[in-house]
């Protein structure tokens, strides 16, 4: 029960973090070849577990790794990881690597995937950034064109992360040619006239289990959604902002740039979503 250094899974061992070795030929390693997954737990209860296996699944899909566990079998292997940490709030890390071999680009044969999984206690955010909201800046994308593809390699989302810190953000907020995508790691929603939009969930974006989430929370909180392209001024021009993760959960965005976001305080659409989230999440 040691949360300074928990037990984490690692290729069938359950270990220290701090003993927990992988060899340097491991293609996580070498070429960042590998996706990875991150849930919330929740008064020890998995926050969307179907919705982000699913993502897991799509994702070792999407780059021909072969999944190494049925579902049934992570579920229990993250029962096994997360019981073993004593907060009862955790964020909850699987990654899955191609395994390790010679260095060589293409897919080597009979390799066996490397399964890591890690936890961490969980603290959402603290209430004052839902309260006077977040500043962020925007930034143009830079990444690769299969950003629905959850990959280990997240250079692209690195820098875009360190930009927002050296320019004293909590956020980068991307565009590409013009358009919004999303955050470093997180999802961006722009509300104009009660309206909340969100980027379309195409190859440019990772359609964050919060999207589908927040779809049904404006559904059944009779709130119109819309998914579509929107340009920098159509976003900057926004009542309000707002982004999501698993560990951010929702956060109200009131500044982009040196531009105010509506009167530069959390809105009402943020709170209504806001509180349904912490309604779901102890659903
Ligand atoms: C690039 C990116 N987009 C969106 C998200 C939001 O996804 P989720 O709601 O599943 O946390 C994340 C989460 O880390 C992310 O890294």
């Amino acid at each position: 029960m040691q949360d300074q250094d928990p037990l984490v899974y690692l290729n069938g061992e359950m270990t220290p973090l701090s003993e927990a070795k992988i060899p340097v030929l491991d293609r996580g390693f070498i070429f960042g070849d590998g996706v990875y997954e991150v849930i919330p737990m929740y008064a020890r209860r998995l926050f969307r577990p179907r919705q982000h296996m699913a993502r897991l699944f799509r994702s070792l899909n999407a780059v021909g790794i072969h999944n190494p566990h049925s579902a049934d079998e992570w579920m229990s292997l993250i029962e096994r990881v997360s019981s073993a940490l004593a907060s009862d709030d955790q964020l909850i890390y699987m990654q899955v690597t191609r395994g390790v071999a010679k260095r060589a680009h293409a897919f080597p044969q009979g390799v066996t995937p490397t399964v890591f999984i890690m936890t961490n206690p969980f603290t959402p955010p603290a209430a004052e950034l839902c309260e006077n909201g977040i500043a962020c800046v925007s930034l143009e994308d830079k990444r690769w064109l299969r950003c629905d593809i959850k990959s280990i390699s997240l250079l692209g989302n690195v820098l875009a992360a360190q930009y927002a810190v050296e320019h004293g953000a909590m956020e980068s907020i991307q565009f590409r040619d013009g358009f919004l995508t999303e955050g470093s790691s997180s999802n961006v929603w722009v509300v104009k006239d009660g309206k909340l939009m969100g980027p379309p969930k195409d190859s440019l974006i990772l359609e964050g289990i919060r999207y589908g989430l927040i779809e049904e929370l404006c559904r059944s909180g009779n709130m119109p959604f819309e998914a579509r392209r929107m340009t920098r001024e159509e976003v900057l021009a926004a009542d309000e902002v707002l982004i999501s993760s698993a560990s951010r959960e929702l956060l109200p965005v009131v500044q982009i740039d040196d531009k105010r976001i509506g009167n530069g305080e959390p809105g009402p659409v943020f709170r209504k979503l806001y509180a349904a989230y912490q309604d779901a999440k102890r659903a």
